[in-house]
């Protein structure tokens, strides 16, 4: 497989003139394959945009190396650019008085493109993204998820190797929203094109992304297929069904022991949710359960989502 982006010990701080500089991004490595989907998933603040800020070429990092398709981007940024799309959070960089139409011909024709050749293309993406009714008016009369869907296509339309996409879903309503998803997702399962996005937002990366990249203060936690870290929170996750209500008692012995366990009490029964580690890690809160009056109704292992995996890693009780 090709490497088509290699981002190496990538650091960004921001210098400040009042206050403490900011380190926003620390040393950030990872590599991207040719037509893969790659989320970028971290809370608030994680450094996302800054890492997608910086391989656009948008800001200097501080250090480390950035290579597009074996182009140095930090060195070559005209070249670099070539093989960049960039759409980022709230950013539409579309033209207010052209209609979708006339934007996405006007993006063509940026990239050097012939606009005649690219027809084709053009009006599958007005298709795509459902802009056929609206191809007529100028983008300033459109609804925000409209602008940020001929963005998104806007940037597509350019053919570049990578494209790049910070909080692609973020503020946009639910219908639009799944639309979106809905595109990215057939994209990425007809591996025609090479994608980074970022997400404060999993369901969206567990949606579209065959990849996931945590990061938290600015330092990757965890790169893995999204599969794999389903499989082996999978392994480890349990749902104890217990009939009644557990005693006070229990409830602080068992979070004594498991910290991050969950109690949650429904009229006639409760359901206690664990991440254990084997079988002994079982009989330790069946023994706990048992100096009460609770009795067991069923141990499930539980199917986690990419959510949880994610507040789990965050919160740095497994890596
Ligand atoms: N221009 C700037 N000047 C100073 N600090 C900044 C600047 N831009 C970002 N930061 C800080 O850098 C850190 C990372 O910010 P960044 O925007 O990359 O995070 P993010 O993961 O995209 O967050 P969000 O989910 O809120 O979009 C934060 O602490 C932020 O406050
Ligand atoms: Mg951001």
């Amino acid at each position: 497989m090709k490497l088509v982006l290699e981002v190496k010990e990538l650091t960004k701080v921001y210098k400040q003139r009042r206050g403490e500089n900011v380190l926003a991004v620390d040393q950030i490595s990872f590599s991207v394959w040719k037509n893969e989907v790659v989320g970028l998933l971290g809370p608030n603040g994680a450094g996302k945009t800054t890492t997608i800020k910086s391989i656009a070429v948008l800001i200097k990092p501080t250090g480390g190396e950035i290579w597009i398709d074996g182009v140095n981007a930090l060195k070559d940024q005209k070249r670099s650019l070539e093989r960049i799309a960039a759409v980022l959070e709230g950013n539409r960089n579309i033209y207010w008085r052209l209609t979708p139409k006339e934007n996405l011909e006007f993006f063509v024709g940026l990239q050097g493109h012939s606009v005649r050749r690219t027809r084709g293309y053009i009006d599958e993406l007005i298709e795509l993204f459902k802009l056929k009714e609206k191809q007529n008016t100028p983008a300033r009369k459109l609804s925000r998820g409209m602008q940020q869907k001929l963005a998104i296509a806007c940037a597509l339309v350019k053919q570049t190797e990578i494209l790049l996409l910070d909080e692609p879903t973020l503020g946009l309503d639910v219908e639009i929203s799944y639309e979106l998803r809905r595109i990215l997702k057939e994209m990425a399962q007809r591996g025609e094109r090479t994608i980074l996005l970022s997400s404060h937002d999993m369901n969206v990366v567990q949606d579209i992304c065959e990849r996931v990249i945590i990061i938290n203060h600015g330092r990757i936690v965890t790169d893995d297929r999204v599969e794999n870290l389903l499989k082996l929170f999978r392994a480890s996750a349990y749902r104890f069904k217990i009939e009644g209500r557990l005693a006070q008692e229990q409830e602080l012995a068992l979070k004594r022991r498991f910290p991050l366990l969950e109690v949650e009490a429904t009229d006639h029964r409760t359901y206690i949710d664990a991440d254990l580690e084997g079988s002994n890690e079982i009989y330790e809160v069946i023994e706990i359960l048992k100096g009460g009056q609770a009795r067991i109704e069923s141990i499930d292992h539980k199917e986690p989502n990419l959510e949880e995996i994610f507040l789990q890693i965050v919160k740095g009780d497994k890596r």
